[in-house]
């Protein structure tokens, strides 16, 4: 990078590495969806720019919304969510791929899906660029996983530190904030 933002340890995911990883996922999802036009859901603000190379590197015919939601808590039990932007039509009977930046406690999705699991898609899959095992308090299925990552602050290609660096073309460790 050609500047020096302040808290930043070291690169994680190299760009390199994630437009290798982006095509590797591209491929198994154009494949897994031949015949189909999946509905692809990014959950802002996170996920956009991995949404917009996800999109770029299919093969497939595929429609694109996104969905703004907000949490509370950080618990199983009293976490709630809150839907900021809905999808802008239904999916009853649609093929639907959620498709997120980083899964930490799994709670946000969790509950995504059971909201959008009641409005009937024909299917329902999740496709994370990041996921952090260690942190999970929710049991959700991956269906495409870009990569396992250790418990550390992460930000750059659409993810914030402090809402900054999300337009950081690599992926990189942030000093945890005090
Ligand atoms: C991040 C990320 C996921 C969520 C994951 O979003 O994009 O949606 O947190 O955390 P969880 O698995 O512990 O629920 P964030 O709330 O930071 O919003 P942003 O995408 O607008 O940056």
């Amino acid at each position: 990078m050609s500047f020096q933002p302040e808290g930043i340890e070291s690169v994680l995911i190299t760009e390199d590495a994630i437009r290798t990883k982006v095509r590797e996922l591209a491929a198994r999802i154009s494949s897994d969806y031949q015949g189909s036009q999946p509905l692809l859901v990014g959950l802002l603000k996170g996920s956009f720019i991995f949404l917009a190379d996800l999109a770029r590197a299919l093969d497939i015919d595929s429609e694109i919304d996104f969905m703004t939601v907000s949490s509370y808590g950080n618990s199983m039990e009293n976490s709630e969510v809150r839907i900021l932007k809905d999808l802008a039509e239904p999916i009853a009977g649609r093929d639907v791929l959620i498709v997120e930046d980083i899964i930490d406690t799994g709670l946000t999705l969790s509950k995504i899906l059971d909201v959008l699991a009641a409005r009937h898609p024909r299917s329902l899959k999740v496709c994370t660029l990041l996921n952090k095992p260690s942190r999970r308090k929710a049991d959700v299925t991956v269906h495409y996983n870009g990569f396992d990552i250790d418990d550390v602050f992460v930000a750059g290609y659409g993810i914030d530190f402090a809402q900054r660096y999300r337009n950081l073309p690599q992926l990189v460790v942030v000093r945890k904030p005090v």
